[in-house]
Parts: structure tokens; sequence; C-alpha cells
């Protein structure tokens, strides 16, 4: 019986795979490289020393995702096939639909056909929107999100509520990714954003690096202890390992639909996250002050406690492993 990752070529699918085979697991990933790079299967084995099947198509082709359900046993699935760039999304609302939505509705219906119905969804704090209450807990209010990224993870939750309420023999679980950043300690896997980053810390690395000039820091006059945007980081590893978890979870318990978020429960600022790089990489992060970016908000941060609790899960990693493996990752690719 394997676990099935499409896209598990991708950034927190390829960590996830090393920590599924770390565990002994059987794993299949489908992959079809729109944001990844073959050359990450083989590092995937290089770390764990294990072995792997692996087809090179697009999750949302029905007839060839229909091949792999026939020619193997596939007991659950994580799907890490979605794009995932908001500013793209607004760009290019119909691919993210297309993509996220009506594939893995594709990829439902052929879990359906095949009698295989434990599935764990990557969704994303983004679908508190703008919490009313931090540290937000998983009963806050979902909705209110900013562009079309976030409401393809709100929808797909819907989507997976209502899979459920219709047939209770699905197990499902819906993890809640806080800010995912770093990379596996190797230095062999990590995150590599295709053109000038929007996110915090891979534009920070490159900034470190020389790449560009200086980090913008999108408004100092939050809310918040120093005026920047405050986001819960998440270690990457942490979060792979909370994935293998899940999967336990959904083994042991009766069937259900369950929701978790998984962040580390503390919140840091854009200057916090500067100084920590700095720090942790002696390296210098120049930045300049810049206006606040439409769409962003003051404070996010998780009450991870449920996660603890039920699952048995902590985030370890602390916000200088994050830097230090996220630019371990760059110098070394
Ligand atoms: C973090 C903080 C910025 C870049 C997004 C998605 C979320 C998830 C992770 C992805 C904010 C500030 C950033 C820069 C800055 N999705 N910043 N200068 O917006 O919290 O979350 O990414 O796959 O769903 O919404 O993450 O890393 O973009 O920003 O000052 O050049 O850093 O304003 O306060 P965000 P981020």
């Amino acid at each position: 019986m394997a676990i099935l990752l499409p896209g598990g070529a991708g950034y927190i699918g390829s960590h996830t795979a090393v920590e599924l085979l770390k565990e002994g697991k059987e794993i299949i990933i489908i992959d079809n490289f729109s944001n990844s790079k073959p050359e990450v299967l083989k590092k995937i084995k290089q770390i764990t020393g294990k072995d792997f099947k692996f087809y090179e198509i697009d999750y949302s082709n029905k007839e060839e995702l229909e091949k792999v359900f026939k020619e193997n046993k596939i007991e659950a699935v994580l799907n890490f096939a979605g794009y995932k760039a908001v500013g793209e999304s607004v760009q290019k609302p119909i691919e993210y639909y297309t993509n996220n939505i009506s594939g893995c509705l594709v990829l439902l219906d052929t879990m359906r056909k095949y009698g295989c119905k434990k599935f764990i969804f990557s969704s994303s704090a983004t679908v508190y929107g703008d919490p009313e209450i931090i540290p937000l807990t998983e009963e806050c209010k979902t909705g209110g999100v900013t562009n079309p990224y976030g409401a393809t993870k709100l929808y797909i939750e819907q989507i997976l509520k209502d899979t459920y309420t219709s047939d209770n023999t699905w197990d499902i679980c819906i993890l809640r990714y806080f800010n995912p950043v770093g990379a596996h300690e190797s230095g062999l896997i990590g995150e590599e954003p295709q053109g000038i980053p929007n996110n915090l810390m891979p534009y920070i690395v490159r900034v470190a690096s020389g790449k560009l000039k200086e980090l913008s820091v999108f408004g100092n006059d939050y809310n918040t202890p120093d005026g920047t945007g405050v986001r819960d980081y998440i270690h990457v590893v942490d979060l792979a390992k909370g994935h293998v978890l899940a999967l336990e979870k959904l083994d042991k318990e009766e069937n259900g639909i369950y929701i978790y978020n998984l962040g580390t429960g503390i919140g840091y600022s854009v200057l916090d996250m500067v100084k920590s790089f700095e720090k942790a990489t002696g390296k210098n992060v120049p930045y300049k002050i810049a206006p606040r970016r439409a769409g962003d908000i003051a404070s996010c941060y998780a009450e991870p406690k449920k996660a603890k609790e039920e699952l048995g899960w902590v985030a370890k990693k602390t916000l200088e492993d994050m830097c230090k493996d996220s630019w371990n990752y760059i110098e070394k690719n």
C-alpha cells in the first residue's frame, strides 16, 4: 500500500517525501515539474537512501491519473499539487482556479472511484483572512481572503467538508500552514521560487547573496511591537513531520474530517527576521522601509495547541535554524 504525493517534487512535498520515507512508508510521487525540477527526486533518494516510484504527469489529467491508481494500491493521498504565488494568482485567476480546484476535484473523484478515501490537504492560514483575534485557533472565523490563491484554499476546504458530509467513509485532514521557510539540513532540497521572490525569506537570502540590492520592508506603521508585519514562520521540516503525524492520526482514529493549524505559535516581525538572519549567517541584509503591500495584514500567528494534543506535534526548530538552513541551501545551490 502506497501513499501518493501529487506535487511531491515541490518545496513542501519534497520535504514531506523525505520524512515519510524515513518512517519506512512506501510513496509514489507524481509531478509535472511546473514549479519544481527533476533533480529533486534524486536528492530525496540521496537523503533517505530509499527509492520510490515516480510519474511525470499533471494531476488534473484524469486519464493519466487513473493509470497511477490502476497500477498501484494507493491507501492515502497527500496533495501538494497547487499553484501558490499570491501575486500571480491575482494576474491569473482562471489558471489558479483550474489547477487548484478542478485539479483537486479530479483527484478526489479518482480516489473515490478506486476506493481510496484518506486525504491530507495543504491548506493555509490565509483562509482566516484578516484575523479578528490572535493567536488563531482552528475555530476562528474563515473567509475574507484577498486573492484567488487564498480563495482556492478556502473553497477546497469547503469541498472537503461537503465531501465528508455526503459520505462519512472519507477520512480527511486539513493542515493550515502558517509561513513555511527553511530547507532540509543537508542543503540538498529547499525552496526555489522562479524570478523575483514575493515571500520574505527567499527575498532575504537573495539580498544576502548579493543577487538583489536590498529588502523593501513593506510598512513600519502596523500596530505591532516594531511596526512591521508579524508572522508565524515555521521550518519546513517541522511542517513535513506534521504530515507524517496527521497520517498516523487518520490511520488510528475513526473516519472524520480533522483540521489543524501548523505553526509555532510565535510571531516574529520582518525586522526580527532580518536581525535573526544576520546573526545566524553573519551576512548583511540591507533594507529600506517601503509602503505597505496591498492585501497584507498586521499580525498572524497560530495557536498550535490542538495539533500538539491530538497529533503529538510541536514545531521544534528555531528562527535561527530557519535562517541557517535557508542560507545553507542557497550556498550549496
Ligand atoms: C511575510 C511578511 C510582508 C516580502 C504568504 C501567503 C500565505 C503563504 C505564505 C504560500 C509580511 C513582509 C515580505 C518583502 C516584506 N502562502 N515582506 N518585504 O504574505 O504572510 O503569506 O506566503 O505559499 O498564504 O499569503 O508571507 O513572506 O510574503 O510576507 O516586508 O519583500 O514579510 O509584508 O509582513 P505572507 P510573505
